[in-house]
């Protein structure tokens, strides 16, 4: 298993070597790499299991870093970023030369993100590369919330956690890039729609495009948990599928199951984010083989809830 401690010397001096360190956000927990170094990177690919074709977001810690790395910044994503970074937005930007080819899959854009976690952006302070991180979980899977989460699925794989506790937001940031002049949503995250709206005015929203995956994050099954995951009305499907097979996900209604997580009884989608992926964890170890659960009100953060729903019911 990884060693999990919170020694920002001990992950500095391991990512100077080339290697990976599990690091906290107040997304999801990333496993990162010097994305300047081409062995680097690759163990990345390596150590997740993760097609060359999905590209990594590069974390900066701060807005000034973004010119070492990207061509231009657009004035609309300048403008998100001086209003919400360090946060869980991420911009997709004309990329340098100095990113390799590896890290953006070939494509001429970089995503990059300065988080919001004090050990995380004391670590990008003191090194001299920016690091790449994709969510550090196997391709495919669940992203995780706590060092526990990754050291479960990736400890014997990688040498350090950095522990920065339980991540705020919970869920993934939010990429926004522009295509034709419009400022373009390409994945719903921790950064609302009407929190961008608010700033750059009207965008439009690529999210669900399966046809075309610009981000491959949009693979409409990305997120499998370990178990079939069935969406509808609760009562209904408590009619169609064997009770005491099933786990039950809600919002705020209790049921009194003893396999049921409620995501936010006081009905908080932000606390329903932070909920979401410790509850799809937490059903894989229930002794039932289905979860009937129920979609969230869609607004706010809640946007980014459901499309985690709909891709984790998703079979294809
Ligand atoms: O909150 C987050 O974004 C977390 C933390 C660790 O920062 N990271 C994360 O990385 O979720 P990952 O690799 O699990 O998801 C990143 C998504 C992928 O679906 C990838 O395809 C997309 O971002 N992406 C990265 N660079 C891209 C690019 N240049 N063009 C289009 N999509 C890109
Ligand atoms: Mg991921």
């Amino acid at each position: 298993m990884a060693e999990i401690g919170t020694d920002i010397g001990i992950a500095k001096a391991l990512l100077e070597e080339a290697q990976v360190v599990a690091i906290p956000t107040e997304t999801v927990y990333g496993l990162a790499a010097n994305a300047l170094s081409i062995p680097a990177v690759t163990r990345i690919f390596t150590v997740k299991n993760r097609p060359q074709f999905d590209p990594l977001i590069v974390h900066v810690p701060n807005l000034a870093r973004v010119h070492e790395y990207a061509e231009e910044v657009p004035d609309t994503l300048h403008a998100l970023a001086e209003q919400f970074w360090p946060g869980p937005l991420t911009l997709l930007l004309k990329k340098r030369a100095v990113i390799p080819d590896l890290v953006t899959s070939g494509l001429d854009t970089v995503g990059i993100r300065c988080p919001d976690h004090a050990l995380t952006r004391q670590l990008l302070e003191t090194l001299s590369f920016p690091l790449a991180a994709p969510s550090a979980n196997p391709f495919g899977y669940v992203s995780p919330v706590t060092p526990q989460h990754v050291n479960d699925q990736l400890g014997d794989r990688i040498p350090y956690i950095l522990d920065g506790g339980p991540c705020r937001v919970g869920i993934e940031s939010t990429i926004v890039g522009v295509e034709n002049g419009q400022t373009t949503i390409y994945r719903m995250g921790g950064l609302s729609l009407e929190d961008i709206e608010r700033v750059v005015g009207p965008v439009h929203v690529q999210a669900h495009s399966s046809s075309n995956p610009k981000a491959p994050g949009q693979l409409k099954s990305h997120y499998a948990p370990g178990k079939r995951l069935i969406l509808g009305t609760i009562e209904e499907l408590l009619q169609q599928y064997p009770a005491h097979r099933a786990a039950l996900l809600t919002f705020q209604a209790d049921f009194n199951s003893p396999y049921q997580f409620i995501l936010s009884p006081t009905g908080s989608l932000t606390e329903a984010a932070q909920q979401l992926f410790t509850a799809l964890r937490a059903f894989d170890k229930m002794p039932v083989d289905f979860i009937l659960a129920e979609l969230v009100p869609d607004e706010g953060l809640g946007r980014a809830i459901n499309d985690r729903l709909r891709r984790a019911a998703a079979v294809d």
